[in-house]
């Protein structure tokens, strides 16, 4: 996103005057601008201070601060406040409070705790941001709208539930239609009129009997809260419609349809938190996601830590270099602003032990700050070279919330079943080889890739299996694994032999599927090498029992009744390849296998890296940037491979150079299209 009033890297953050006296705003300022800072978010949580009361509304102080944010060349993402309602809301409104799974009320109090279907949350959430909008809308700081905070907690008082039956009725038609859909002959439980419908709660033992229906329950909740967003995202846009509007998500979280939510955002914002001994193929796919859910359009890092958490079982520090590293890995991937949580850490509440770029000591004498101000005059060198530049893959992976939610609902077959780590297990693979992938929904348009995995593809939603076959018939290579094709969109098994729709297309039926406890494994034999897969490999958890139907087994299970069973097939299917992992094998399978298809697809990495070094490509016009990141606590080369200049240093390479990176260190590439 190139915005006309700061093209740059957007460097700052949440930043909370409201928690402070304004003699100390002077201090911010001075400090904000040592550190390189040129974009603050604010008011993120501060609707008791706009509205102390229901009919008076107090701007004066944010005013002021705007002033002198304004005054010290700082711009701003205004946020609309409406994360935390204020105290008097809740307790003259009672309906603006939520009800938890379990059936509890909740009291006032923490945040993102209201009930979405609440009129009074949404006609005061909407008010609060057109008077935002009206007074500071023409306001020559703003840059974006940032809209609530962290969206996700799901409530079942009884408005949602009213509001649920009606978003069924919309859906489903008639109560017949409903009843077949959330196949309710099962245990009894016909309808025969929609006030007969609760919500899927605990208070009737399990609410996940009918998945069907906690199933439409999560997108009834997703589509509410986001009912919630789009009201105030439309009102700011009756009054800025030229200014872009967002939102920050919390990652890879499954609490709401992530993909419908960013159709409605103008661009992507996100919440990076990793752990510190997380591994890294795990906060890159987070950001390839991210970067998927909008096309390929660059997405805002709208916070981090610069130092530590305070929510996590274990607030590490980040090691001296390794918050510079990671907001270039956040750029390597797509992010075009490097923002923090939170810019001066509160002195009282629970994120008092939540690391800032002003510490409580008060001054710029620490480490934390020091490295904060290098990166922001690094980035400020940077200029808009990078920014709107866009990475090319030719591989996907296809990555579903519906599917990720109803594997998760599922009784059965395994508890170590979960969908997220199978997707984070495959793109490991490619990410260790360095060789770039998108994550999009199974409903993006695969045409310009030529690999395209699915882990665990268990939900078929409509069209998806005919995408997918069009996709292998026009010569791409499709993988799925195991538990894939089981279901349609109302978790309904597809009747015939598994895996479903994609049965024709991998050559394959599978019959049954086995289940194992973590201590008891099978193997995973290459009776002949294929490529890189050879020899034998443990798996378990699932093992399914399959038969070939035109597909080539290239590799059988070893152990067990089934030993001699296909355990990966691959399939032609016309001009293009299909192939089935039946089972949960070891990562060194993945790794071989990934090879394998990656070198028949003629997929490369951009640089040649020793291990430890992720690498990933930025192109724009005519140019492209090539990000070597070394997350190893040791210096470690990449081989250079054409002349090129660092970014960073203005060192210049040449082909057949070795660059060697600190620990922890950073290249960025830049050479002309080859
Ligand atoms: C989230 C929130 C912030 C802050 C941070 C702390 O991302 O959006 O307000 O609480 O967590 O890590
Ligand atoms: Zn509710």
């Amino acid at each position: 996103m190139i915005h006309p009033k700061l093209p740059a890297i957007w460097y700052g953050g949440d930043y909370n005057p409201d928690q402070w006296p304004e003699d100390i705003w002077q201090e911010d300022m001075r400090l904000f601008r040592k550190a390189g800072i040129n974009v603050v978010t604010l008011p993120v949580f501060s609707w008791a201070k706009l509205q102390p009361s229901e009919d008076t509304y107090c701007f004066d102080w944010l005013d002021r601060i705007l002033q002198l944010v304004q005054d010290n060349g700082i711009y701003v993402c205004l946020a609309t406040s409406t994360a935390a309602q204020p105290a008097w809301m809740s307790r003259k409104y009672p309906d603006v409070l939520p009800v938890d799974i379990d059936g509890r009320k909740r009291t006032h109090g923490s945040r993102v705790n209201f009930c979405p279907n609440s009129p009074t949350y949404r006609t005061y959430a909407v008010r609060l941001t057109e008077k935002l909008a009206e007074r500071y809308g023409q306001h020559p700081s703003l840059l974006i709208w940032h809209v609530g905070n962290e969206y996700g907690p799901h409530c079942y008082c009884d408005t949602c539930a009213a509001e649920f039956r009606h978003w069924l009725r919309a859906r489903y038609g008639t109560i017949e239609e409903l009843n077949k859909r959330w196949n309710m002959s099962f245990w009894g439980h016909t309808v025969y009129e929609w006030d007969e419908i609760v919500p899927p709660t605990n208070l009737n033992g399990d609410n996940r009997c009918f998945q069907g229906m906690a199933l439409d329950y999560k997108r009834f909740m997703s589509d509410a809260i986001l009912a919630c967003y789009q009201a105030e995202y439309e009102a700011i846009k009756r009054i800025t419609p030229d200014l872009p509007v967002t939102t920050n998500i919390w990652g890879l979280f499954n609490g709401l349809d992530l993909q419908q939510w960013a159709d409605r955002m103008d661009v992507v914002s996100w919440d990076s938190y990793p752990q510190m001994n997380e591994p890294m193929s795990q906060v890159a796919m987070r950001h390839d996601y991210m970067r998927g859910l909008k096309h390929g359009q660059p997405f805002m890092l709208m916070e981090q830590t610069p130092s530590q958490q305070n929510w996590q079982p274990y607030n590490s520090l980040k090691r001296p270099g390794v918050m510079r590293l990671w907001s270039y890995q956040a750029v390597a991937r797509g992010a075009d602003t490097v923002m923090f949580f939170q810019l001066r850490r509160s002195f009282g509440a629970c994120e008092k032990y939540h690391g800032a770029v002003i510490e409580h000591v008060g001054h710029e004498e620490t480490r934390v700050f020091r490295e904060c101000a290098q990166l922001g005059a690094e980035l400020r060198e940077l200029g808009d070279t990078l920014i709107d530049s866009r990475l090319r893959h030719e591989a996907a992976l296809l990555f579903d919330i519906d599917t990720w939610n109803a594997v998760e609902i599922t009784s059965g077959p395994n508890v170590d079943l979960d969908y997220a780590k199978q997707a984070q297990k495959m793109y490991k693979a490619f990410y260790e080889l360095n060789v770039g992938m998108d994550v999009i929904s199974p409903l993006s348009d695969f045409s310009g890739y030529k690999l395209v995995v699915a882990p665990v593809l268990y939900m078929l939603k409509p069209g998806v299996a005919e995408r997918i076959e069009a996709f292998v018939k026009a010569g791409g290579v499709f993988v799925t694994t195991f538990f894939s094709g089981i279901v349609d969109e109302n978790d309904r098994v597809t009747l015939g032999g598994y895996p479903g729709h994609l049965r024709k297309l991998l050559g394959i039926w599978v019959e049954e599927i086995d289940s194992l406890p973590p201590e008891l494994k099978n193997r995973l034999v290459a009776s002949e090498p294929f490529g890189k897969v050879a020899g034998e490999y443990s798996c378990g958890m699932l093992c399914e029992l399959l038969h070939l139907e035109g597909a080539r087994a290239l590799a059988v299970y070893g152990d067990d009744f089934y030993a001699g069973m296909p355990a990966l097939t691959e399939n032609t299917y016309g001009e293009g390849r299909a192939y089935y992992v039946a089972t949960d094998a070891e990562d060194r399978f993945l790794a071989d296998f990934v090879r394998t298809l990656c070198e028949r697809s003629g997929l490369e990495a951009p640089l040649e890296a020793e291990a430890g070094i992720e690498v990933t490509q930025r192109h724009k016009e005519g140019k492209r940037y090539t990000f070597a990141l070394n997350h190893n606590a040791r210096p470690a080369g990449v081989r250079i491979d054409g002349a090129n200049r660092d970014l960073l240093t203005g060192r210049t390479f040449a082909a057949g150079d070795n660059a060697e990176l600190e620990a922890y260190g950073v290249l960025i590439l830049e050479e002309a299209e080859r």
